[in-house]
């Protein structure tokens, strides 16, 4: 029985001291458990004269319950301290300002794409694509440039095979639009060209806007008219254009048409190659040949093409001094134009 005294106020103490649970269930493996101190005190109830072992269980029995109890108390409250804590150190200041999210945004020569489509679209054309790797019929011979034409040279190909080559522009697309197609037409077709060329204002991979319009009675003062419209509704201003003559095998007459270099206003710079002008775009009435050659009545039906390129529009639209920007997905750059 002294042993059990002494039993009992160590093992409350023990119990005192313990800061957590895992301290608590040692403790009550230690006296509790199986071969714990308890059970050694009960198996030693032998040694005693027979009429005082009931006694003496049953005071055993009752610390030990005691005991039992007092440890499942401290438990409850050592377990209730610990979710305490756990939700103070989760609280969520919800006054705090939020992560914030970006917003991404179209490509600048999407944006540009779509701009030149809206307008065509708007005044009755047709928007059709075609195939980036080309073959030499479509890019250059149905086109009136025959293999060893001098203008092959004015396209620096890229060729993928003898008879394959990756688009040097988008006017082969007018090619198969005329031999699936009955005239009176009306498309634009854009799209990405490849030519061997790189500095400020040329690139490898460029886009390029087709347009094409067939019908009895196109002139190239109705070429005029809807490239100038054009350019107005585009710029948003009467930016200075002008038509230059020049040479397309596929066009006839042809002309190239230039903008006032707005990076410079005109009076020179780096970009316009100090000429003040910046070309934009070819352009030409369809040469009969072609039309022959896609099966066109050229007695019945006239046409004119002409071929934008974007990535300039974009650049004059802009104010960009580097056409490279626009392919480097420079961040800090594309998120200008979102
Ligand atoms: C052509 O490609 C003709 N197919 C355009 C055409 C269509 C004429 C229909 C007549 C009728 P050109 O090679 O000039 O023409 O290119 C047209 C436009 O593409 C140029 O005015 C220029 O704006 C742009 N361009 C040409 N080369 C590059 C390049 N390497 N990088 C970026 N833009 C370019
Ligand atoms: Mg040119």
């Amino acid at each position: 029985m002294d042993n059990l005294e002494q039993l009992a106020i160590a093992a409350r103490q023990a119990l005192a001291a313990a800061q957590d649970i895992t301290a608590l269930e040692e403790l009550r493996v230690q006296y509790l458990g199986k071969k714990g101190n308890f059970t050694e005190l009960l198996k030693g109830l032998g040694q005693l004269p027979p009429e005082q072992r009931p006694a003496a269980g049953a005071e055993i029995n009752k610390v030990k319950e005691l005991l039992q109890a007092e440890i499942t108390a401290r438990r409850e409250t050592l377990e209730g301290a610990a979710v305490t804590a756990r939700l103070a150190a989760e609280t969520i200041d919800v006054t705090l300002p939020g992560r914030g999210q970006q917003l991404g945004g179209l490509h600048p020569i999407n944006q540009t794409i779509e701009r030149i489509s809206s307008f065509f679209e708007s005044i009755g054309f047709d928007t059709v694509e075609g195939p980036e790797i080309e073959t030499d019929y479509y890019n250059f011979e149905a086109l009136n440039i025959p293999a060893h034409h001098p203008a092959r040279a004015m396209h620096d190909t890229f060729y993928v095979s003898n008879n394959q080559v990756l688009r040097t522009h988008t006017s082969p697309v007018q090619v198969r639009v005329m031999e699936n197609r009955e005239p009176p037409l009306k498309i634009i077709c854009p799209g990405r060209v490849y030519r061997c060329d790189s500095d400020l204002t040329h690139s490898p991979m460029f886009h390029q806007v087709e347009g094409l319009l067939i019908s009895e009675h196109a002139t190239f003062a109705e070429l005029r008219g809807v490239i100038q419209e054009f350019l107005q509704v585009f710029f948003e201003r009467d930016s200075e254009v002008r038509f230059r003559p020049s040479y397309f095998p596929f066009t006839e007459p042809s002309a190239e048409v230039d903008i006032q270099c707005v990076i410079c206003g005109g009076s020179g710079c780096r970009v316009c190659k100090q000429t003040g002008w910046l070309e934009v775009l070819g352009c030409g009435m369809v040469h009969p040949r072609v039309l022959e050659l896609s099966k066109i009545d050229g007695e019945r039906f006239r046409g004119f093409a002409f071929g934008f390129g974007v990535e300039r529009l974009a650049m004059l639209r802009y104010g960009v001094n580097d056409l490279r920007l626009f392919f480097e997905n420079d961040l800090r750059f594309l998120a200008q134009f979102h």
